[in-house]
């Protein structure tokens, strides 16, 4: 069985006190039915890698740049990100996809830069509402995947590629996908893997995400193609996190 991935996207929320104050009270928990993965504003990496030391939850980012160095102000490089703790790093998210122009190729060259410096890729993907009503959930899917899947080197990046799930229109809405929507997408997501890496599908996590709230985690994290979530709300404040933590199977 996949064990459970549960991470908290912080998004642009927070001061240094409550990363400190939030990673203490999660640590402190030793939350154990999932892998837990913290993802705050970069400049509070070195605070939460702090905290998190002597602990199995994980250190991630929410972006990186596509380049390596140089004369890009206001980037942050993936090589940075390790240097700084992190074993993983949100890519493609859809405010980053929305409000920051992060186009399938560039999310895809992220991806390779990532995975090039030693970080997993949690990869995001998802449908708008337009998309969902016009029927093009899947289209709108696979387009966004197989930029990804086309890479250089797949099956090296797919080894250690988690991939995130998260219909644009459930994300910070109080909306969540039922469980039999967000089952179905994921059924088509790990078949479209297979394509690439029939064995790796079989064992890749992947995370749904979407006003995922202790309420509906349990039944969420209960289809069989479910492995997790990609939380944002919720993580903010310990006890809704940690209750979804506990609510892997
Ligand atoms: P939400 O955000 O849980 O607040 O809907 C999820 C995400 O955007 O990763």
């Amino acid at each position: 069985m996949r064990r459970a991935l549960v991470a908290g996207n912080w998004k642009m929320n927070g001061s240094r006190a409550m990363a400190h104050d939030l990673t203490a009270a999660i640590v402190a928990a030793r939350p154990d039915k999932a892998d837990v993965l913290l993802c705050p504003p970069t400049p509070y990496l070195g605070t939460v890698a702090a905290g998190l030391a002597g602990s199995a939850v994980m250190l991630g980012a929410q972006d990186c740049s596509e380049h390596a160095s140089g004369a890009y102000t206001g980037e942050v490089a993936a090589s940075m990100l390790v240097d700084s703790g992190c074993s993983h790093v949100i890519l493609g998210h859809s405010e980053r996809r929305q409000l920051f122009g992060d186009d399938d190729t560039r999310v895809a060259a992220k991806v390779a830069r990532a995975h090039g410096c030693g970080l997993k890729p949690v990869l995001c993907v998802g449908e708008t509402l337009d998309e969902r009503r016009a029927d093009a959930t899947e289209a709108a899917v696979a387009r966004q995947l197989d930029a990804v899947l086309g890479l250089d080197g797949i099956a090296a990046i797919l080894a250690d590629l988690v991939i995130a799930y998260e219909p644009v229109w459930a994300i910070g809405t109080g909306e969540t996908a039922t469980p039999a929507q967000a089952q179905a997408v994921h059924a088509f997501i790990r078949e479209r893997v297979a394509r690439v890496d029939a064995a790796r599908a079989a064992d890749m996590r992947l995370l749904y995400g979407g006003s995922v709230k202790p309420a509906n985690a349990a039944e969420l994290f209960a289809m069989p193609d479910i492995d997790g979530g990609l939380i944002g709300g919720a993580s903010l404040e310990a006890e809704p996190f940690l209750a979804i933590c506990n609510a892997a199977p």
